[in-house]
C-alpha cells in the first residue's frame, strides 16, 4: 500500500491546470450503454477511478480505448448484464450502470454497493426513481437483481430528497424511455449538466426549466457523439484552500469559476485574497484569514466534498469555526487524523467545532476516504515536518499524482510503495 512523505513548510509558486470531473466522467461514461455507436470523451481525468468504470464497462462488453485523457467507447455488442462484485464494491458510482443497463438490456443484476468510509450510502432513491418508470427490482444474496418487461415508460417523479446519483439514473434511463420524464427536486450539480449535455449531443432531448425541473422527451436510438468533460471545481476548490493556507501567490486555472460561487464568496468572507475571473482563480497572500460558520448543501450550497479541505483551513484560521454536514452521516473521518496533526476540533452529532490558530505538527496518518485524504495532505503542507499519510489510494481515486502535480508547483511530496 503506496504511502505519501509530505514535507512541510512547503512552497507554492507558478499555476496548476484543473484537470477533467471525475464525478463528471463516471456517469458519462455510464450513458455509452445507451447508444450502439461510439462515444468519444476528452479532458478525462487520470485516476482510478476512471480505470475502474472502464474495467467495470468492459466487463459488460462494450468495446474501450483508454489513452492518458481521453477515452472511447462503444456499447455495440453488449451481453453481460451482470456488474461483479469485485468491481462494484470498489466503486459506488459503479451503481450508475442501473438505468442504462435495464434501458439497453432490460436486465441487471449488480452487487449492492455497500457503504464506505462517509455513510451507508443507500441506493433507495436510485430504485425510486427507475421503479416508477416501471424497473422492478429485488434482492438476492448481495446482488440488486433488476427487471423490466418492456421499454422505460416516460413518467413524472418526484425525488423525495436531492440525490445525485439517482437523479443521473433516471436522466439515462428516461432517455430512450416512451414518452415524457419530468423530474423534480433532481440535484443541480455541474456535473448533472454536463451528463445532459453529452447526452443532448449524443440525441437525447433533455431540457431543465427556470425552477430546475428536469424534462425528458424519450427517443428511439442515441448516435455518435464527442464530448469534452467539464474541469472539476472540488479539485481546483481543493488547490485554492492549499494556496489560502500556505499562503502563497499561485493560480488554479482551466476551470470555470462560476461552479465555485458559494466557495469562493465564503473564503472572501474569511479575508482570502482572491482575483476571480470566468477561467481562473488567482490566490494572493492575505492578512489574516478569520474562521466562519458553514453548512454542507446541495450544489449551489457548499459542497460536501471540500468540506474536509476547509476544515485543514478553519485550523489555521484566526478564532473559532463551525461546519455542520449536511448531506453524509458519517463525513468527519478526517478529524482525529487532522486531531493528530495539531488541530483542536471537536464533533457533536453532525456538527465539527473547530479552535482556530493552530500549528500544524507532523506525523503518521491514516487516510479514510477520498476527500479526507487530501486534507491531510493540505495539513502535512503547512506542517512543522514530514507527514506520513498512509492507504493513499483513496486520494488516488480523485487527485492524478498529487506528488508530481503539486510537486512541480514547488511541494516537495514523495511516494513510497
Ligand atoms: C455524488 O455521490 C458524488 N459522487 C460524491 O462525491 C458527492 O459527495 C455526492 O454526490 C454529494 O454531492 C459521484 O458523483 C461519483 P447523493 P452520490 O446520492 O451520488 C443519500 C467524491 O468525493 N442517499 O447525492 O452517492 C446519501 O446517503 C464523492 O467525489 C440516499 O439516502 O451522492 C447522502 O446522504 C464522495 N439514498 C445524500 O443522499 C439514495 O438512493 C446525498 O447522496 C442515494 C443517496
Amino acid at each position: 500500500m503506496d504511502k505519501l512523505k509530505v514535507f512541510g513548510k512547503a512552497d507554492l509558486k507558478g499555476y496548476i491546470n484543473i484537470p477533467g470531473a471525475k464525478n463528471a466522467a463516471l456517469p458519462i461514461m455510464a450513458s455509452s450503454i445507451l447508444s450502439t455507436h461510439s462515444l468519444y470523451l476528452t479532458n478525462v481525468p487520470n485516476l482510478i477511478d476512471i480505470k475502474t468504470m472502464h474495467k467495470l464497462l468492459e466487463s459488460l462488453g462494450l468495446e474501450i480505448n483508454l489513452f492518458e485523457n481521453s477515452i472511447s467507447l462503444i456499447a455495440k455488442n453488449i451481453s453481460n448484464h451482470i456488474a461483479d462484485y469485485n468491481l462494484v464494491r470498489k466503486m459506488r458510482a459503479s451503481v450508475l450502470v442501473l438505468g442504462p443497463l435495464l434501458s439497453r438490456l432490460r436486465k441487471v443484476k449488480i452487487s449492492l454497493p455497500g457503504g464506505c468510509a462517509i455513510g451507508t450510502r443507500p441506493i433507495d432513491l436510485h430504485l425510486f426513481g427507475l421503479k416508477k418508470l416501471g424497473a422492478s427490482f429485488y434482492i438476492d444474496e448481495g446482488y440488486i437483481i433488476g427487471n423490466l418487461k418492456d421499454k422505460f415508460k416516460g413518467t413524472t417523479i418526484k425525488f423525495p430528497s436531492v440525490s445525485v446519483g439517482a437523479t443521473e439514473n433516471v436522466i439515462m434511463a428516461a432517455s430512450l424511455a416512451e414518452g415524457k420524464t419530468t423530474i423534480i427536486n433532481a440535484a443541480k450539480e455541474p456535473e448533472i449538466q454536463d451528463l445532459i449535455n453529452c447526452l443532448n449531443k449524443m440525441g437525447a432531448k433533455i431540457s431543465i426549466t427556470k425552477n430546475s425541473i428536469i424534462e425528458i422527451e424519450g427517443v428511439s436510438e442515441l448516435n455518435k457523439a464527442e464530448h469534452s468533460i467539464i474541469s472539476d471545481r472540488i479539485v481546483a476548490g481543493t488547490y485554492v484552500i492549499a494556496a489560502i493556507m500556505l499562503n502563497k501567490d499561485f493560480i488554479v486555472q482551466n476551470i470555470n469559476s462560476k461552479y465555485l460561487k458559494t466557495p469562493i464568496k465564503i473564503l472572501k468572507k474569511m479575508g482570502a485574497n482572491l482575483d476571480v475571473g470566468n477561467h481562473y482563480i488567482k490566490i494572493k497572500p492575505s492578512k489574516l484569514i478569520k474562521g466562519t460558520i458553514i453548512k454542507t448543501e446541495p450544489y449551489p450550497g457548499f459542497p460536501t466534498d471540500l468540506q474536509a479541505q476547509m476544515m485543514a483551513l478553519m485550523s489555521i484560521a484566526d478564532g473559532k469555526s463551525e461546519i455542520k454536514e449536511k448531506i453524509f452521516e458519517n463525513r468527519f473521518m478526517h478529524v482525529p487524523e487532522l486531531n493528530r496533526l495539531g488541530t483542536d476540533i471537536i464533533v457533536n452529532n453532525d456538527t465539527a467545532t473547530i479552535n482556530g490558530n493552530r500549528i500544524f505538527k507532523s506525523a503518521n496518518v491514516m487516510a479514510s476516504d477520498l476527500r479526507a485524504s487530501v486534507s491531510l495532505v493540505l495539513a502535512g503542507l503547512c506542517g512543522q515536518g514530514i507527514t506520513t499519510i498512509n492507504r493513499v489510494y483513496h486520494l488516488d481515486r480523485g487527485y492524478e499524482n498529487i506528488e508530481k502535480t503539486l510537486g512541480k508547483c514547488g511541494p516537495k511530496i514523495l511516494r513510497l510503495k
